[in-house]
């Protein structure tokens, strides 16, 4: 219960969050423990609360280009009472989502901007906050879900108190509004004690498929919801070039190790451009001015099971893992199977 992320998210990754913190743990036994965990696509952050409330990290930072997403992070974090206070007054009704779904506040630090993602997050079905997803059980709220179903006061407390918790124990340091590749940059800038090898970036971006519907920042330029929704670096069109940014950054710049989850798809192992190489390939320049290192980057699959429309209804698929902690850090099981191996 305490790991519970208080956001349901499309792709969440709190499957994968045991796991995470296992590899995690396994690095530390090689590297030493991490000062921080850094997740620049933060979500509903379940790696990050996980691994902050098992002690496992010195640090976590939060940051999503959603201002949505990240405003709720921030008001959770540092005002838990206000935002658990205001919460109770909400009367989860169809009425409120209309009003939620069209209200934008009038200064970005306003904190019923909190109060609008945990709303719409909890009402809206899949948890999709933009786009045209309607709320549970439709407009005739009909059937056997309905819009409050997901909205449990007492539960969401809770999870709400337990960031609080976090923040001032000083285990969640930071929440920020930012592009994945600036608070890479900011956690370099602001905090240049840490030591690069225990510093780690857990990257979980959009979906290369699908996203454009999911999340109001999406890597679509269209905006996030672009009838294309076969996201693809075929043609190195727009959406692929964004995926692309992220592939040449892990590959060639990045000073601290990374984790990244992906869904499954061939192109993201199979092109040169994304992760077909063995080890980071950083240039002279890069070695020398900003002390890239050659690590091995290490890739299995994991299943993941999900419901699809109800809590009955699970499915699995693959989720790709792609990491330069040492290989050593990785469990030996079969939770874990390298990319083209038969299972
Ligand atoms: C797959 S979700 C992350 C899910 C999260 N790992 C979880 O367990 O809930 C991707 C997140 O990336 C954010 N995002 C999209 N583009 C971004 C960008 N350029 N920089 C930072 N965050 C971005 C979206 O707002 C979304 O919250």
């Amino acid at each position: 219960m305490r790991y519970l992320s208080p956001l349901r998210y499309p792709g969440a990754k709190s499957g994968l969050a045991p796991l995470i913190a296992e590899i995690v743990k396994g690095g530390a036994r090689v590297l030493g423990r991490p000062q921080m965990f850094v997740e620049p696509f933060a979500g509903g952050a379940s790696a990050a609360l996980r691994l902050a409330a098992d002690g496992i990290v010195d640090r976590v930072l939060l940051a999503d280009a959603d201002p949505l997403v990240a405003r709720f992070w921030q008001v959770a974090a540092a005002d838990p009472e206000w935002l658990v206070d205001r919460m109770h007054d909400e009367p989860v009704t169809l009425e409120r989502w209309d009003y939620w779904r069209g209200w934008t506040p009038k200064n970005i630090d306003d904190r019923e901007i909190a109060v609008k993602c945990l709303f719409l997050n909890r009402t809206t079905f899949s948890g999709i906050l933009h786009g045209r997803a309607g709320p549970i059980g439709g407009r005739a709220q009909s059937g056997p879900y309905l819009i409050e179903c997901r909205f449990n006061k007492e539960g969401l407390e809770r999870r709400l108190r337990f960031i609080g918790d976090l923040y001032r124990a000083g285990r969640l340091i930071d929440v920020w509004c930012k592009d994945w590749e600036a608070t890479l940059a900011d956690v370099a800038e602001y905090y240049p004690q840490l030591v690069p090898d225990r510093v780690i970036a857990y990257l979980d971006p959009p979906y290369l498929r699908k996203s454009a519907k999911l999340y109001g920042r999406s890597f679509d330029p269209l905006g996030g919801y672009g009838t294309n929704s076969r996201a693809t670096t075929e043609g190195w069109g727009m959406k692929g070039w964004q995926h692309l940014r992220v592939a040449e950054y892990l590959r060639r710049r990045a000073t601290y190790r990374w984790l990244l989850s992906y869904d499954d798809e061939p192109e993201l192992l199979t092109s040169p451009a994304l992760y077909a190489a063995g080890r980071m390939t950083p240039n002279a320049e890069e070695k020398a001015l900003l002390g890239v290192k050659e690590w091995r980057i290490t890739k299995r699959l994991v299943e993941m099971r999900y419901s699809a429309g109800g809590p009955r209804a699970q499915r699995r698929r693959d989720e790709l893992l792609l990491t330069t902690l040492p290989p050593s850090s990785l469990p030996l099981d079969d939770r874990l199977r390298t990319p083209g191996a038969a299972s």
